[in-house]
């Protein structure tokens, strides 16, 4: 299929910072988390910016698009997400959609996904401490991007307390 401009020169962005995540890693042995992303036309410009922020975490990043701000369907990139997570070839997700649920939505329908729809760094530490979420999704069309750092950086820097937890969220895939 022939791709457009603007997918041709993301795709030639992307490449140039995989070699760059490789060189890191290189360097940083041990240091990687690998991260998927997904997004549609409404998430874009986030999931961009994410990515970039994320780089200059040095963490690496899969980018499971979308790649332009043409409109598409939510479902097509959460998939490829969750699928990439149910096969650990990536540890954590985060998703934007405008208002993060149709994307939120498609990611639950896999049984290894536990997608949560975080709108306050509160909300992500519980869904991490708590319900031991794999994908962070947001609502891009609601907020704003420096909340959507403080949203990820509390996210990634907190991990599930097990315990009680354990026993409710290993019931949640019993129905
Ligand atoms: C796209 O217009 C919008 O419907 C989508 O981004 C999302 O909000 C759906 O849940």
């Amino acid at each position: 299929m022939k791709k457009n401009k603007a997918e041709g020169e993301m795709i030639d962005h992307e490449n140039k910072m995989m070699e760059m995540f490789k060189k890191k890693r290189e360097e940083n042995p041990g240091k990687e988390k690998k991260i998927g992303l997904a997004c549609d036309h409404a998430g874009f410009e986030y999931k961009e910016k994410l990515k970039e922020y994320l780089f200059s975490k040095n963490i690496e990043v899969a980018d499971f698009g979308c790649y332009s701000e043409e409109s598409v369907d939510y479902p097509d990139f959460a998939h490829k997400l969750a699928k990439s997570i149910e096969k650990e070839e990536n540890e954590l997700g985060i998703q934007f959609c405008g208002t993060g649920n149709g994307i939120n939505m498609s990611a639950n329908k896999h049984q290894g996904i536990r997608s949560a729809l975080c709108w306050n760094p509160h909300i992500a530490e519980q869904a991490r401490l708590h319900n031991n979420a794999n994908v962070l999704t947001m609502a891009a069309r609601h907020l704003e991007w420096e909340e959507v750092e403080k949203i990820v950086d509390t996210f990634l820097s907190t991990q599930f307390e097990g315990g009680r937890h354990e026993t409710r969220v290993n019931k949640i895939n019993i129905i």
